[in-house]
């Protein structure tokens, strides 16, 4: 990216700065039509059992994920803020980048605090990762060069984009979350942005094997999040019977879901560099259900 690109996202970020602490209307409780998540993302629509839901259940279960989906969001940022500090410490501070990468970690520290804020809002009680996902994200974290943590920021970004842009979009959605995915989704454009030009230079170093590995951080990036979501608890707390049960069909019909709404920016973003090739298509078909 040219510098003077660069220098333009560092100027809207600091003269058109959006707190949440004005721009979200935190005053507003949610009227009594509003809901939290599209039905659509929820991980039981689409499946029988989402016809004998109650219209008290389905709300619940739509604030308890949403709960989850935030709760996952603030915690991988949380960790990609750990990495941009330390990578930050390898670039002189006038550099552009060090000087970008100073603006977007204030920008996620804001998101992080707005998340939680929601999630006290909504009264959530989020259910914590689980001892593997804490694992993987903190040992790659540590150990993963700055290229290949960057290629799975990027991937949680365009995930993560497309989710929100499904919830904002949605017609009675609780004004809170509306205008925090709007915020969101302003600042991650930037991030995105930035990112993708930043990779691109990688990527065009890179041969066969770097970009087979470059696709699988991606895939596993996005299996990582996507497993966060969907949990038995939540059944549990919206008193269905057999949670266990529940979920190992939950979770099918949320992958397939998932797989037809949320990857097609990310797909594009790989195919960019042709990252799927005989080595890594069939994982991302398998594991993810990616139409590629
Ligand atoms: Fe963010
Ligand atoms: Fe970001």
């Amino acid at each position: 990216m040219e510098v003077e690109e660069i220098e333009r996202l560092i100027r809207i970020s600091k003269e058109r700065p959006l707190m949440p602490e004005t721009y979200i209307p935190w005053q507003l409780e949610p009227a009594t039509d509003d809901i939290f998540l599209p039905e659509t993302l929820t991980s039981l629509q689409g499946l029988e059992i989402y016809g004998t839901l109650t219209p008290k259940q389905k709300l619940e279960l739509g604030r308890h994920e949403l709960v989850q989906v935030i709760t996952s969001y603030a915690w991988g940022e949380c960790l990609f803020c750990l990495f941009m500090t330390r990578h930050i410490l390898t670039l002189p501070l006038d550099n552009v980048e060090h000087r970008f990468l100073l603006r977007e970690l204030i920008e996620e520290f804001r998101h992080q605090e707005m998340f939680g804020q929601a999630i006290a809002k909504l009264g959530g009680s989020p259910i914590q990762q689980t001892g593997i996902h804490k694992f993987l994200g903190e040992f790659s974290n540590k150990y993963l060069p700055a290229d290949y943590l960057f290629m799975g920021s990027v991937s949680v970004e365009l995930v993560t984009d497309i989710y929100g842009n499904h919830a904002r979009k949605s017609p009675n959605i609780y004004p809170v979350l509306k205008k925090m995915f709007d915020l969101h989704n302003i600042e991650e454009a930037r991030h995105i942005l930035f990112t993708k030009s930043l990779l691109k230079t990688y990527a065009a170093k890179a041969g066969y094997i770097k970009r087979t590995l470059y696709s699988y951080v991606i895939l596993g990036n996005i299996l990582f999040v996507r497993t966060m979501y969907v949990k038995p608890e939540i059944y549990e707390r919206i008193g269905l019977e057999n949670p266990d049960k529940v979920y190992k069909i939950a979770a099918k019909n949320f992958k397939q879901k998932f797989a037809e709404k949320c990857l097609d920016d990310i797909i594009d973003f790989v195919n960019e560099w042709k990252g799927f090739n005989r080595a890594t298509r069939w994982a991302w078909r398998w594991l993810l259900g990616a139409k590629v």
